[in-house]
């Protein structure tokens, strides 16, 4: 088990984070430090993953080695945003499955609209681990869980960069069983559903758009 909210505070995590939020820092140091960031989260993400062990022969002897041997690893990536931390995360567990799911804003409802769900098969057998760098309101990722669970994911955990309390506090309520894992808790969301201080519009700053 891992707790219900890790907050890494590595100093690597924490001074890559520094450097991310900055305004003038460019879109390729943004994207550069955003998949360096994305592989130490994902070290903190899988942490605790069942292992076995393999019996190896090293130059020197035999020994019984230990090796992952629990449920296999799928990632989830909430689209757009969510990509850039996928990348970061696929490189460590270059086997685990891939789903996307993508989710617009209903501006008179404010409530998530889905567009595009492709989820792996065989979620039940899988620890599944969704991304998206920023959990402001919450309102994607409660979304694309419940997807996640309706195709049968039971072990699900949430890796963000920046989370929101509003966010932690919506997800917690809707999922206590999901694990969140995020670089820093902000201070609050304003009032345009920002995360405040933040680092602005992940989506806008990975791929240079605006
Ligand atoms: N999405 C972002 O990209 N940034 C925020 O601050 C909130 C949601």
């Amino acid at each position: 088990m891992i707790p219900q909210l890790t907050v890494v505070d590595h100093p690597l995590v924490q001074h890559k984070l520094t450097l991310m939020r900055e305004k003038h820092a460019s879109t390729a140091t943004f994207r550069r430090l955003l998949r360096e960031i994305s592989l130490l989260l994902a070290y903190e993400v899988t942490r605790g993953l069942e292992m076995t062990t393999k019996r190896i022969e090293t130059p020197l002897c035999e020994m019984e080695a230990p090796i992952l041997g629990g449920k296999k690893l799928a990632l989830v990536s909430i689209l757009r945003a969510g990509n850039g931390l996928l990348d970061g995360v696929l490189e460590l567990v270059p086997s685990a499955r891939v789903g996307f799911v993508g989710l617009y804003r209903d501006e008179a409802t404010l409530t998530p609209v889905e567009y595009y769900c492709k989820l792996p098969q065989g979620l039940e057998e899988r620890l599944t681990i969704l991304v998206d760098p920023m959990l402001a309101t919450g309102n994607s990722s409660v979304a694309a869980v419940d997807l996640m669970k309706a195709k049968g994911a039971r072990d699900i955990r949430f890796l963000c960069l920046l989370a929101a309390p509003e966010g932690v506090a919506r997800m917690q309520e809707a999922h206590p069983d999901v694990p969140i894992v995020t670089a820093a808790l902000d201070d609050h969301l304003n009032e345009h559903g920002y995360i405040v201080p933040g680092l602005g519009d992940a989506g806008d700053r990975m791929f240079g758009t605006k």
